[in-house]
């Protein structure tokens, strides 16, 4: 959208001013006005980069978006000045009712671009029409923004907030989606009868261009279905992507008809992907669900009217039920309830979002050759552990704590050694001065979800008490606490009322305990040599375990999970019309990760979660490219791009082999004796010079670097990045784990 804004606005500008009169809509740059008013920009026009949102948490409702509308004013009445002149009707600016005088050039410098009208010539959608008969509000605003007659940033803007208002929190630009969290419940749109609409549309627009005779003919029809009535929606795209699937494998289906097996396999690109992307808050777990939600639906949809749903479920599984009453479920319920097991475990109450997911997510939803969903996979990304230990004011721990805290059954409470305690007495999740949510969601409500998606999912009961069990015993090791003996030697305090349920829970013995926590071990040639720890270090200690074993019980859930609802994959069964229907043919990728993330003190984090949305951005790109080139190639339209953004820079300032950041890094942590302070220096010493890279006089006397990414200037902070990378668990502490006398504990030391 941006270089279309630009190129629009530089190539056209000319003809615009030709053709303009004086009830020409225009938009001006809040920057530019300033400058022409003030003689300067005030700072207020200065927008925020994305993440960096919790800084200005103040009043943005009425924020200065860079932009204002207004008229042009004709040209006579200018004196024949060699200025623009507008005049600014827009209630947001500071220049309102205002007539200013702009430079000639504000056209090719893009200060100025032309306004759209909407409907039928008016941008009217002010409250005084609500009253006007066969006034639809909002409906002057396009579904899909390329049916703007003029497509700029504040066309896009403007029009995306007129929708909000009209709760159309939907828009297309093409094949993309752009969805505004509404923030608030909208059952309208997201009902039964509204799946079975985006659904009813894709079944008909599969009917048509199978009928279609020649692909000229299919694409027009597709295009015609396309437009048909139903706004943009989530669902659409979860339905077109799997049609796209189904039409790919029925193509395959069919050269294994005419032509063997052989000609099949040559055949790729049945698998799609669905990538949700934007800044923390924005919706995008929420929108995965959706999508989940949806393709389950329909795969139960097209089963059940394909009539194979015999003999207890296509897919059912009978697992036990809390109380032993036995309940078949399927594979789709199984699928969805890795979510709430997922949250309880790896989301928390951020600033910007109650639920937000502490870790990112690729799920990858298995099909067979005839559109059942038969399984599904989770890969997940870099659990936030520190959060375990340190949470900012106004943030929590991760949800299960506090939900266990509250909705534990009474005669559960002592199993677990918790029935005196609240969140206020552990040191884990006292420390913040948060402890509820404010969306409305209640822990209490969400343990029973969480234990009804464990039964589910088909955990035993066993296996659920030992997942409550270390998850109680992580509560009760935060507060753990030592004595000190002398200035570097410390012993476990073993009056401390919490130990006894941490050596309980995790099979432990209070030497083994002490002995990991209070001292470590080197080894010399072939001696090994035992030295004490003072007070501080056992305490770091502790952490290391705490974020250790939640680690371990996080990639336990995953695994489990994947265990329960993940197809085995048979590569030589791949596309066959084999047995029982329940050979997986192709997949849907839902990717829903951390969006770009810029605070006040970035860590190493920040440059993975950035990275990760660089490279994002330039598939992205490149999507985009590719896209609109094919569409003016079909078109028969000359084109040449005036410039696109371009990362890859940025990638190599983090990636490349050699002088890349991250490779600086790796090679760091291989060497022995590396501090963050020799990093910083190699990294200043490789990196200077680099566009992207920036390391003035304040930076290197902090140890800190500047990124300057896609998406805005990121300083980071390269105190940690070292032991971040390295991401080791001591060995005593593995040592501890392993001589642990409770069978689950030992597992997740192998993890
Ligand atoms: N489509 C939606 N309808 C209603 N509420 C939504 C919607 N999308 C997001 N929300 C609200 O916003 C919150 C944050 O959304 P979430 O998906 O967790 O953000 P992200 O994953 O992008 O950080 C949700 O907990 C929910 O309250
Ligand atoms: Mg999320």
């Amino acid at each position: 959208v941006q270089l279309t804004a630009q190129s629009f606005a530089a190539s056209s500008a000319a003809f615009e001013r030709r053709e303009m009169s004086e009830s020409t809509r225009i938009w001006v740059k809040t920057s530019a006005l300033d400058k022409a008013v003030y003689g300067k920009v005030r700072s207020i026009a200065q927008r925020s980069i994305p993440g960096s949102a919790i800084d200005d948490a103040g009043d943005n409702d009425t924020v200065n978006w860079g932009w204002a509308r207004g008229n042009l004013v004709k040209d006579d009445d200018k004196g024949g000045s060699a200025n623009v002149r507008v005049f600014i009707q827009d209630e947001d600016s500071a220049h309102d009712r205002k007539t200013v005088d702009l430079p000639a050039d504000s056209f090719t410098e893009g200060n100025i671009v032309v306004g759209n009208t909407y409907g039928d010539g008016e941008d009217s959608d002010d409250e005084d029409d609500y009253g006007r008969p066969g006034f639809t509000p909002g409906l002057q605003y396009p579904d899909d923004l390329i049916t703007l007659t003029h497509l700029h940033e504040p066309a896009v803007v403007h029009c995306l907030r007129r929708r909000y208002q009209y709760d159309k929190i939907y828009t297309s630009t093409g094949p993309i989606l752009l969805a505004l969290n509404p923030f608030k419940h909208c059952s309208s749109i997201y009902s039964e009868s509204m799946m079975k609409k985006y659904w009813d549309r894709g079944e008909k627009s599969m009917l048509h261009s199978a009928s279609a005779s020649s692909s000229e003919e299919k694409k027009s029809d597709e295009h015609m279905l396309e437009e048909a009535e139903l706004p943009p929606h989530v669902y659409s795209i979860a339905d077109n992507t799997f049609r796209l699937m189904i039409s790919k494998l029925e193509e395959s289906n069919s050269m294994v008809r005419s032509a063997g097996r052989g000609a099949a396999t040559a055949m790729q690109g049945f698998d799609q992907s669905i990538l949700v992307s934007g800044e923390s808050g924005a919706g995008k777990t929420v929108t995965t669900k959706f999508i989940m939600q949806y393709l389950a639906n329909l795969s139960q949809r097209s089963s059940d009217s394909k009539k194979r749903n015999v003999g207890g479920g296509r897919n059912g599984k009978t697992i036990e039920r809390r109380g032993s009453i036995t309940k078949t479920v399927n594979i789709e319920q199984q699928v969805l309830k890795s979510n709430p097991i997922l949250e309880s475990f790896g989301n928390a109450r951020t600033i910007r979002n109650d639920n937000s997911s502490r870790f990112g997510k690729f799920i990858e939803i298995q099909f067979t050759n005839t559109g059942s969903l038969v399984g599904a996979s989770i890969e997940t990304y870099l659990l936030e552990k520190v959060r375990l230990i340190t949470q900012t004011e106004g943030e929590r721990n991760y949800h299960i704590f506090y939900e266990l805290l509250q909705g534990m059954e009474e005669d559960q409470l002592d199993n677990y050694f918790i029935s005196d305690y609240t969140a206020e007495d552990f040191n884990m999740t006292n420390k913040s001065g948060t402890y509820d949510r404010r969306d409305g969601v209640d822990d209490c409500e969400t343990y029973q979800d969480l234990l009804e998606a464990m039964d589910t999912m088909g955990f035993a009961p066993e296996e659920q008490k030992d997942i409550l069990a270390i998850t109680c015993a992580v509560l009760h090791s935060s507060n753990l606490t030592f004595n000190s003996l002398s200035a570097d030697e410390s012993e476990i305090d073993r009056e401390n009322p919490h130990l006894e349920p941490v050596l309980s829970l995790m099979g432990f013995t209070a030497e083994n305990l002490n002995r990991a926590l209070c001292y470590f071990s080197i080894v010399a040639g072939k001696e090994k040599h035992t030295r004490s720890l003072p007070k501080q270090k056992a305490e770091k200690g502790t952490e290391a375990l705490i974020k250790a074993t939640y680690g371990a019980l996080f990639t336990y859930l995953v695994q489990r999970i994947n265990a329960s609802i993940t197809l085995k994959d048979e590569k030589s069964q791949r596309g066959s019309r084999g047995s029982s229907g329940k050979t997986k043919a192709a997949t849907i990728g839902v990717l829903d990760i951390f969006g770009f993330e810029s605070f006040k003190v970035n860590s190493f984090e920040q440059l993975c979660i950035n990275y990760c949305n660089e490279a994002l951005q330039q598939q992205f790109n490149l999507f985009v490219l590719k896209k609109e080139q094919e569409e003016y190639e079909r078109e028969g339209i000359q084109w040449s791009f005036i410039s696109f953004p371009e990362n890859q820079d940025v990638l190599d300032l983090i990636d490349k082999k050699g002088s890349g950041i991250l490779n600086i890094l790796d090679d760091q942590c291989r060497a022995p004796g590396t501090t963050d302070k020799t990093f910083a220096n190699d990294i200043y010493q490789k990196c200077t010079g680099h566009t992207r890279f920036e390391a003035n006089f304040r930076q290197v006397g902090a140890r800190q670097f500047g990124v300057h990414h896609y998406a805005g200037t990121v300083e980071y902070d390269t105190e940690g990045f070292v032991e971040k990378n390295r991401d080791e668990l001591p060995k005593e502490a593995t040592e501890l784990l392993l001589s642990s006398t409770n069978e689950f504990v030992k597992k997740l030391a192998n993890i």
